[in-house]
């Protein structure tokens, strides 16, 4: 009961000096100077490709942009005439909150609207003998309930009028993420053409294993970027915030596949009429005969003939308890109805069962014949992807604020590398610091007023304290004593809280 005391009246006197100290705001400020203090020591300037893009675009010129990216006007074909608009509005704009000093974003501002926005690339991409490379920046700013973020490589075709882009308007790849409730993707998918009759087929990336923490990039409001690559040897390789999550082929990781298979089922075999499914694998062998001199009621054990009762027998060990008794002082060898151990029985058998063959009857399941596909065909090159002539957004989301920033697609990877350091390498600096800041700024604040380090203990300490000190007393009259004294204890906490 002392200790109790004294660790009550250290409770009071500390949370006094918390609540008088808390007060101060002087913390919040310090936290808020620093903020803008490290997105000022990162220096940025808009990055300048190194070398061969067919676009780089880093939306920090309001001016270019304007004349570069058209928003669509068209209608979605297949939507209700209230939403059928892309009405969803874009803005170039800095992000909300640890951002560069200078850098501008594309920004997704509707919330629950159709948004569609494209632009020209430089130079048509052809997927002729060299590498392709995208890469995009992607910033959740309010999170995101439901909604793409993906863009779409949209196909070099006849009169492809950007101010009609809409959901229907012919894309090479659709790459980026997307969620809606519990359900997070990352979709690449590429158009491919048949080459029997020249119509295209989505194939979609049939992910191997799950991304680690991917729910992460729609909740953290941090920058994140995506990387497509792709090359002439029909490999590719998906990156998230520079880190690999999947390498692998065109021809073997995507639904349905690239090619068809070579035989399919024959659609004129029907199942024959006698075709029994459920006759067995195996039936008994009917020419066995039952050997003579077979015992089939012979049991498969018997009393060891040979075995004597043990000495020290004692039949409580057989646990047919029932009342409540005393020890019999007669048992001291053993009671109870004494069986002999149970050995092999040498003349054992079993029931006999003929032996088994093979069912001359057995049909299993049937299975049409198979035929040569009269479709098949084998592409042994899906990287002659259709060639690419624009990009564009053509997405609906549920929450607004989805920066967009620093598309870039070339053949050299070394040239998206410099883009990458130029940009978001120094965006995740910031986001770093900033959570580093947080918790050396608590260690640095508990040096200032050393006093909370006793907050610290005390509210880590006394729990457990009072754990082991409830687990440890014994009896049950101690134990309802100790949480008598903890209830006066809190009471009178509670009073003394009030004083103060
Ligand atoms: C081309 O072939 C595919 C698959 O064999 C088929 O699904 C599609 O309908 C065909 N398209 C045309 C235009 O014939």
């Amino acid at each position: 009961m002392k200790l109790s005391l004294v660790s009550m009246i250290a409770t009071c006197v500390l949370l006094h000096m918390f609540y008088t100290r808390a007060d101060d705001d002087e913390a919040t400020i310090e936290v808020e100077q620093e903020s803008d203090a490290v997105a000022e020591s990162i220096p940025y300037s808009t990055p300048k490709p190194i070398g061969n893009v067919y676009l780089a675009e880093h939306f920090d010129d309001p001016g270019a942009f304007e004349k570069r990216w058209i928003i669509s006007q068209a209608k979605k074909d297949d939507a209700e005439e209230a939403i059928a608009k892309y009405s969803g509005k874009w803005s170039v704009e800095e992000a909300e909150k640890n951002g560069l000093v200078g850098d501008l974003g594309l920004v997704l501002k509707s919330k629950a609207h159709h948004h569609a926005i494209s632009s020209r690339l430089d130079k048509a991409f052809l997927f002729d003998n060299k590498p392709f490379i995208l890469q995009y920046e992607v910033r959740f700013q309010h999170g995101q309930e439901c909604g793409g973020a993906y863009l779409k490589l949209l196909s070099h075709t006849k009169g492809l009028d950007l101010k009609r882009f809409h959901d229907k308007t012919p894309y090479s790849i659709m790459f980026g993420p997307d969620k809606c409730g519990t359900d997070e993707k990352l979709h690449f998918i590429f158009r491919h053409k048949n080459p029997k009759n020249g119509s295209f087929e989505e194939k979609h990336w049939k992910r191997t294993s799950s991304i680690p923490k991917f729910d992460d990039i729609f909740k953290d409001k941090k920058p994140h970027i995506f990387t497509l690559k792709i090359t002439p040897d029909n490999s590719f390789e998906v990156l998230i915030d520079k880190k690999s999550i999947q390498k692998g082929s065109l021809l073997e990781d995507f639904s349905p596949p690239v090619n068809p298979p070579a035989e399919i089922d024959d659609p004129e075999d029907s199942k024959p009429e006698d075709w029994d499914e459920h006759a067995p694998r195996q039936i008994p062998d009917p020419s066995a005969i039952k050997p003579e001199g077979w015992l089939d009621d012979e049991p498969e054990f018997i009393p060891d003939p040979d075995a004597e009762k043990p000495t020290d027998w004692d039949d409580e060990m057989d646990g047919e308890w029932e009342a409540p008794l005393i020890s019999n002082s007669k048992c001291t060898i053993g009671c109870g109805k004494w069986k002999p151990p149970m050995i092999d029985n040498p003349n054992y058998k079993g029931k006999w069962k003929p032996s088994m063959i093979n069912n001359p009857n057995y049909k299993g399941k049937w299975k049409p014949r198979k035929i040569p596909n009269p479709e098949y065909f084998e592409d042994l090159n899906p990287y002659k992807i259709s060639t690419i002539e624009a990009v564009g957004f053509e997405l609906w989301s549920m929450s607004d604020g989805i920066v967009f920033d620093n598309i870039i697609i070339s053949d050299d990877p070394l040239v998206v590398d410099q883009w990458t350091e130029d940009t978001w390498a120094l965006k995740k600096e910031i986001v770093d610091r900033e959570t580093e800041n947080v918790l050396v700024r608590l260690v640095k604040y508990t040096n200032k007023h050393p006093w909370l380090w006793a907050v610290y203990v005390l509210v880590i300490g006394l729990p457990v304290v009072l754990f082991i000190s409830f687990c440890c007393t014994t009896t049950p009259t101690s134990k309802v004593n100790f949480l008598n004294n903890i209830l006066s204890i809190l009471f009178v906490s509670k009073k003394c809280y009030r004083f103060l």
